[in-house]
């Protein structure tokens, strides 16, 4: 059973304790919060007081995925925000190994994201430091896009260097996954599905869930 994790990039922004709610009673397991800055993405979403306020209202694990050029400068404010999960991408600073051990020092759950046009390779020598890798499926920035096909592929390969390093490091992909996808990412060996739009369009939350869970 894959790990389902709405993106609240996708919810009522004027209803979104009332939106929360909803998942987590249709079976979320995480909320994926989309942090971006207009630099590193070209959008922008929220901050930290809106992540201090969601955390108010759930116990579920906050999943912060930081689309920013400087995330060296963002982690502590994210951190004492609430975030559980701290996930930084390997195309936004040089000194990862630095930044991973400091997100560890707070507490928080290191994972790195990787963009569509960026190489596995890049891991290598990080991968012992990380509790989750995410594969972007889409180049990020918008909810809404079509799954980008090559993921798959990629997901399968770092399944393979995982089960190699024989460490608990969990896969995560993100974008244009819907409950049509859904069983080939997981069966690929992606542990923890985010999904924004095929969640919150539907008229059937709890099953688009369950649909999503069930791979
Ligand atoms: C895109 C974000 C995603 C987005 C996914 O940059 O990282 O989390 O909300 O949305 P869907 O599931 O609609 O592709
Ligand atoms: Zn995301």
């Amino acid at each position: 059973m894959a790990l389902v994790a709405p993106s609240l990039l996708s919810a009522d922004f004027s209803r979104l304790a009332e939106d929360i709610v909803r998942v987590e009673e249709a079976g979320a397991d995480w909320l994926h919060l989309d942090i971006m800055d207009g630099h590193f993405v070209p959008n922008l979403t929220f901050g930290p007081p809106v992540v201090s306020a969601i955390r108010k209202v759930t116990k579920l694990p906050l999943d912060v995925h930081l689309m920013v050029n400087n995330p060296a400068a963002l982690i502590e404010v994210f951190a004492e925000a609430g975030a559980d999960w701290l996930t930084v991408h390997v195309e936004t600073d040089p000194h990862l190994h630095r930044l991973l051990n400091r997100i560890r020092e707070l507490g928080v759950k290191p994972a790195v994201a990787l963009n569509p046009s960026s190489s596995l390779a890049m891991l290598d020598e990080i991968l012992p430091e990380l509790e989750m890798v995410l594969i972007m499926s889409v180049n990020p920035g918008f909810g809404g896009q079509k799954f980008i096909p090559s993921a798959l592929t990629k997901i399968s390969r770092l399944k393979k260097q995982l089960v190699q390093l024989g460490r608990p490091v969990l896969i995560q992909v993100d974008g244009g996954v819907t409950p049509a996808n859904s069983a080939q990412l997981t069966k690929a060996g992606a542990d923890v599905l985010v999904a924004g739009s095929a969640i919150f369009c539907s008229n059937d939350m709890k099953s688009t869930i369950a649909c999503l869970k069930a791979g």
